[in-house]
């Protein structure tokens, strides 16, 4: 993360960061701050497959589900 933040800041190129970046809030504040454009998950995405819901709902946002999660729900008559 610090890597990413410095070079958005001195090269002016959009940067990722990653590393044990494992809550929404954490993930939010380095967008937030500017200290990189992007934040990737790699284990804790595997850890939680969902974690992406869950970010949404504690940040306040509507989930978004996937389109073809739709077609396995049940409708009602
Ligand atoms: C078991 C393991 C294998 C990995 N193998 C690679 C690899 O082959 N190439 C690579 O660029 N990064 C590799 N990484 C680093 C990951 O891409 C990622 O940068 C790292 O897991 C940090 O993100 P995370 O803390 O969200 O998991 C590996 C990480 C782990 C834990």
């Amino acid at each position: 993360m610090p890597l990413a933040e410095a070079i958005r800041h001195r090269v002016g190129i959009r940067t990722a960061a990653v590393g044990l970046i494992t809550e929404p809030a954490q993930a939010n504040d380095i967008i937030q701050s500017g200290a990189a454009d992007l934040v990737m998950i790699a284990r804790e995405m595997l850890r939680e497959p969902y974690w992406a819901l869950r970010a949404q709902q504690e940040l306040g946002q509507e989930p978004s589900w996937p389109i073809s999660y739709g077609y396995a729900v049940k409708r009602r008559r």
